[in-house]
């Protein structure tokens, strides 16, 4: 069992190498041309020892079985596809790869993108015996060794990598899954705060309104940074610099008011109706809130964000929350 696992980690850094060596080839240029158009430097690149995977596809199926692999042992690695027709061939082809390393630098996985629009747009290594894909985040071999406040967790490869290249070296990504609590309490080993700085679409606020409990839970504190009107950490790098970055970390809204603000949008407030129904939410939300100082400096903190437009007092929705 342990022999089995330490085979399919050779297995991957083996494939790690290849791919890293695959860049740098002739038929690697389009894929270091693509890595670079995105604004991606050779340390960079080297940094998070990203790849390629050319386009004849079964250039990796035959360097493995070249160093004696068996069969059985390349199909649990997840590296390769399997069917009657075709046998066992390579599962990324013609795509840019970014190997995916547990906290002790050990290559557990990969993911893969197109260098164009096709889809699906990343291809990611399916779970194995070595890679779990709720227990590991990617960039944390490195954000690990970051003396930082807190660490910053978004959606995606691009996204940490940009932030790293940036000097933002604290970002870790989940693995295009939905945060976990094991991704938790991984966390929760390395730092009190996190900030979310998931995608500014619907999908994003979403993953942030599901992540922030599940936080909470593992006792993290979490905040949520808006990057509007950018995409996404890599896209407001790229279009507004380092410094602005900086700067919107500093402003990252409490999770808990960040909560409040969205369920706000799905009344309409333009009416007593809607708020009314917007402030029986906040004091639900309010009441989830055990401890009374808490819960105290929340229905102030409310309070300030709307008495100007709805005349509340902190006593009035106190009362609320004390009715529910
Ligand atoms: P996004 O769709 O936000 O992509 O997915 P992105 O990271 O911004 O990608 P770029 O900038 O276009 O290259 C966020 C993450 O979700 C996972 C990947 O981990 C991706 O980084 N994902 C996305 C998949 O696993 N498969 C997909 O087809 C798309
Ligand atoms: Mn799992
Ligand atoms: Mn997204
Ligand atoms: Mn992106
Ligand atoms: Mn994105």
């Amino acid at each position: 069992k342990a022999q089995e696992k330490a085979e399919l980690l050779e297995i991957n850094k083996q494939a790690a190498q290849y791919f890293y060596y695959q860049l740098r080839t002739e038929k690697g240029q389009t894929g270091l041309d693509y890595l670079k158009n995105r604004g991606l430097s050779e340390e960079t690149m080297r940094k998070f020892g990203l790849g390629y995977s050319d386009r004849a596809g079964g250039g990796l199926y035959r360097y493995l079985k070249a160093k004696g692999y068996p069969d059985d042992r390349l199909r649990e690695s997840g590296l390769f596809n399997v069917d009657e027709r075709h046998g066992m061939y390579d599962k990324f082809w013609n795509r840019v790869i970014f190997p995916i390393m547990d906290v002790n630098n050990r290559v557990i996985g990969f993911g893969g993108r197109v260098m164009g629009d096709a889809k699906p747009k990343y291809l990611n290594s399916p779970e194995t015996k070595i890679f779990d894909k709720s227990r590991n985040l990617y960039g944390l071999n490195i954000a690990r060794t970051t003396r930082k406040k807190y660490l910053i967790l978004c959606e995606g490869y691009m996204d940490v990598i940009s932030m790293h290249q940036a000097g933002f070296t604290n970002a870790v990504a989940s693995l295009g899954t939905a945060l976990t609590s094991g991704h938790a309490s991984l966390l929760k080993r390395y730092t009190q705060e996190v900030l979310l700085l998931y995608d500014s679409d619907e999908a994003g606020i979403r993953a942030a309104l599901r992540g922030i409990p599940i936080l909470r839970e593992a006792g993290v504190n979490s905040r949520v940074v808006s990057l509007k009107p950018y995409k996404d950490p890599d896209e407001f790098i790229r279009n507004m610099g380092p410094e602005a970055f900086e700067q919107r970390l500093e402003e990252a809204r409490d999770s808990f008011l960040f909560r409040v603000e969205v369920a706000e949008n799905e009344f309409s407030m333009n009416d007593p109706q809607g708020q009314n129904q917007f402030f029986e939410r906040c004091a639900q939300m309010l009441l989830e809130l055990k401890d009374e100082l808490e819960r105290n400096l929340y229905i102030d903190a409310v309070v300030k964000i709307y008495r100007g437009r709805y005349g509340i007092s902190s006593e009035d929705l106190r009362k609320r929350v004390n009715t529910l």
